[in-house]
């Protein structure tokens, strides 16, 4: 991939100084409505041309990309989305470029989400690789191949904690935790914007959604968010902030109420925390209609007022289906709802961007370099090494796994998402390539080699949702529910290929459209007969390893307890399938640790690993009288092929003074037959002090690899940061003098530990 990491352009180059007055010499010169029009952003989707008329209704009608294309020739939209054919990028911008008396570019920006045309795994797997450089390589390769075909932002990441799994954009983030929350978001910005905006081949980063919208009540999306003030500021703005740091150049504001006021017109979230406190000097957008939706909260009273409401607060451009309520902006400066100060400087940072990214000089791409960088070989290599890295080895009795090829003559793979492409690559995704994604039967087949007979049956249908995705539009590829498909007959199938067979490989989850955005569901059953077919395939007494393929926890309890081995591949992208049997055939030894607890069933929901202690805690296990209310797999745990051992755990210091740091150090020794991967965690726990503190808190991670035998002494830093916390009764960080427990080991329930005292300095 080269190195992408010197400013290429002219541009790129320009100093802070003359950006800035290139800046203001163009906003001089812009009318109201040219300036309104750089802070509209609209869909353009190209299909609609083809709609039958009928079907166009007056929202999208007013997003048709006639009228889109009118809205760039008068010089009065700043950004599209939704454009990923470089040589539409390139025909829009010319019209975009003709029709802008100031030669102001469009500003191209997409849902780069997990992959552009190489599909990496989805989010929440890359979260569980707890490797933040294998999660920047993955979205250095995202940007290089958007920023080929003309999109120069991505709406990611998202760095919405997320600890309801009914939640389908569970998927799209890192899970419950706020540390390991933070560390992926600002691996995700590195990764998009490599050094700074304007890096060559890179995008900007634009984390979303701002804030508290992985809380929706019931876990349905869209819902209202009620969050106290210790879980925002100790547990779901925590990432953000990490992002900001980072550098990201753009943040996405969210679709619900926030404690009562709708997030995308937050006063106190938009002012007084991201610009005010965090100092963020990039460009707001809103989430798509979000604007609009102001009226649908019974919160603005027209759309010249949520214009008005949403400006004011510094939220810079309005994402729009249709029709943006920025286009009554200059009716909102007129009526004094606004000033012309304030579109300023939104206008200034939208345009300080386009100059960062040196759109001005270079407002094109090249087709033909655009084609080879998304064939870039290479760039399958990280997709497949990412979805090695995150795959999670659940349970592994017996040592089933890895396969024994010696003693294979054959496979049975079973399932009915073991051979679907779309399947593989997860949701969010769409430019993707079927023909060279990878399913689990085909890498399977690929390794397996000429001498092992391997046979496919899907089994079981996955059943369609009781209501239709809004994705389906897009794809239509799921697994299908095919009209021709013989329910008893395929079931007697696959259940005999597993009895005739050496091993069982029953892949089981959900298809990729009962997850993601307006995918969340009631229960985390596994979706129709798949239970059936998986207690049929072991009951033949083949030996079955369970893949399963999910952006959320699924109810596992039967498996946990029945199936000897059962690998978490999530939906693993275009290289899916090979990875998948890189790690069942032993080549890669899996490591991915879980980034939720993952509960036993939905009613327990929302579960953490990370609650405090109260009443009775030796019947913490027994909150329920129905079922234990302890996780089916806690937090942070996965195995491996090889086991590891944690010892001499220790600190530098057993007192220190409130501020100061304390270095921990443990010795990791790899104590199996072959060489492999363990993440190291370090949890802490304060015992006293101005508030209750959780039983445990993920303070440090480390993802290492030792040969069989070899040992390494680990370091851990606990700082300032790590030892406070947001107190709710005081409303402000504290330090408190205490005594804190220090675990390490590969889990949540690590139990090596040690102390250390904080006193009053
Ligand atoms: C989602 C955003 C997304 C946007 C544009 C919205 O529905 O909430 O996350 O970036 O659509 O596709």
């Amino acid at each position: 991939m080269g190195n992408t990491d010197a400013p290429h352009s002219a541009a790129a180059a320009m100093s802070d100084e003359a950006i800035h007055a290139r800046a203001d010499e163009l906003l001089s010169q812009l009318t109201v409505a040219e300036k309104a029009g750089q802070l509209s952003q609209y869909f353009y989707f190209g299909f609609m041309r083809e709609m039958p008329a009928d079907q166009v209704n007056d929202i999208a009608a007013a997003g048709h990309p006639d009228k889109v294309e009118a809205a760039l020739a008068r010089g009065e939209a700043g950004s599209l989305l939704f454009v990923t054919d470089p040589a539409e990028t390139n025909r829009l911008q010319r019209l975009t470029l003709e029709g802008n008396r100031l030669g102001i570019p469009a500003l191209f920006g997409f849902d780069v989400i997990h992959g552009f045309r190489t599909i990496l795994p989805v989010p929440i797997a890359m979260a569980a690789s707890w490797d933040p450089e294998t999660i920047e390589r993955g979205q250095a390769v995202a940007a290089r191949e958007a920023r080929a075909v003309g999109i120069h932002w991505a709406f990611a990441p998202m760095v919405d904690i997320a600890r309801d799994a009914r939640w389908g954009r569970i998927i799209e983030g890192a899970g419950e935790d706020p540390y390991l929350g933070a560390a992926v978001a600002a691996a995700q910005v590195r990764g998009f914007q490599g050094s700074r905006l304007g890096t060559p081949e890179r995008i900007i980063a634009g984390p979303k959604h701002f804030a508290g919208y992985g809380a929706a009540l019931g876990g349905r999306d869209y819902d209202e968010v009620n969050l106290s003030d210790s879980e925002l500021w100790n547990v779901y703005l925590p990432p953000f902030q990490a992002a900001v740091e980072a550098g990201a150049g753009n943040i996405m504001s969210a679709y619900m109420d926030l404690n009562g006021i709708p997030a995308s017109a937050n006063h106190w979230l938009f002012v007084e925390v991201l610009r005010d406190l965090w100092g963020f000097d990039g460009f707001v957008v809103s989430d798509a209609n979000a604007v609009r939706n102001l009226l649908t909260h019974g919160f603005a009273q027209d759309l010249t007022d949520a214009a008005a409401r949403a400006v004011n607060i510094g939220l810079d451009m309005e994402m729009a289906v249709a029709d943006p309520a920025y286009t009554r902006l200059p009716d909102a400066v007129e009526s004094g709802a606004t000033t012309e100060q304030v579109l300023d400087a939104s206008v200034r940072r939208v345009l300080e961007a386009k100059l960062r990214m040196g759109l001005f000089e270079d407002p094109y791409v090249d087709e033909d370099q655009a084609r080879e960088v998304l064939g870039d070989p290479a760039h399958r290599a990280v997709a497949r090494r990412a979805a090695q890295r995150s795959a999670v080895l659940l349970r592994n009795e017996g040592g089933l796994l890895p396969l024994d090829t010696s003693a294979l003559r054959s496979i049975a793979v079973i399932g009915p998402l073991a051979d679907s492409p779309r399947d593989t690559l997860g949701p969010w995704v769409f430019d993707f390539d079927l023909d060279e994604t990878v399913t689990i039967l085909r890498g399977v087949r690929d390794r397996a080699g000429e001498g092992t007979d391997v046979r496919h049956a899907p089994g079981v249908r996955v059943p369609q949702r009781v209501f239709a995705s809004m994705f389906d539009m897009f794809d239509g590829n799921t697994a299908a529910d095919a009209d021709d498909f013989d329910d008893e007959a395929e079931y007697q199938r696959a259940i005999e290929l597993v009895a005739a067979a050496d091993v069982a490989l029953v892949v089981v989850g959900e298809a990729q459209n009962m997850i993601g955005e307006a995918a969340s569901r009631s229960s985390l059953e596994l979706p129709g007969r798949q239970l059936e077919l998986l207690k049929a395939a072991v009951g033949t007494g083949t030996p079955v390893v369970a893949l399963v393929m999910n952006g959320r926890p699924l109810d596992l309890r039967w498996a946990a307890e029945n199936v000897p081995a059962i690998l978490d591949v999530w939906y693993p992208g275009t290289q899916g399938g090979a990875a998948v049997a890189d790690l069942l055939f032993g080549d890669v030894s899996p490591a991915g640790k879980l980034p939720f607890t993952w509960p036993r069933t939905g009613g327990q929901i929302p579960m953490i690993y990370s609650h405090t202690i109260s009443h009775e805690p030796e019947k913490q296990a027994q909150r329920y009288w129905d079922e234990q209310s302890t996780p089916l797999f806690p937090f942070g745990h996965g195995l491996g092929y090889s086991q590891f051992e944690y010892s001499a755990l220790g600190v530098d210091r057993d007192t220190v003074t409130a501020g100061e740091a304390v270095e921990v150090t443990v010795t990791v020794t790899n104590t199996g037959a072959r060489e492999a991967d363990d993440v190291a965690q370090l949890y802490l726990h304060q015992r006293h002090g101005s508030a209750s503190r959780p039983v445990r808190e993920l303070k440090g991670f480390q993802r290492f690899t030792l040969a069989a035998g070899e040992s390494r002494v680990l370091q851990f830093e606990l700082g300032g940061t790590h030892l406070r916390y947001w107190n709710a009764g005081s409303r402000d960080w504290v330090n408190d003098a205490s005594t804190f427990d220090v675990w390490v080991g590969g889990d949540s329930r690590a139990a090596l530990t040690t102390t250390f005292r904080v006193v009053e300095s």
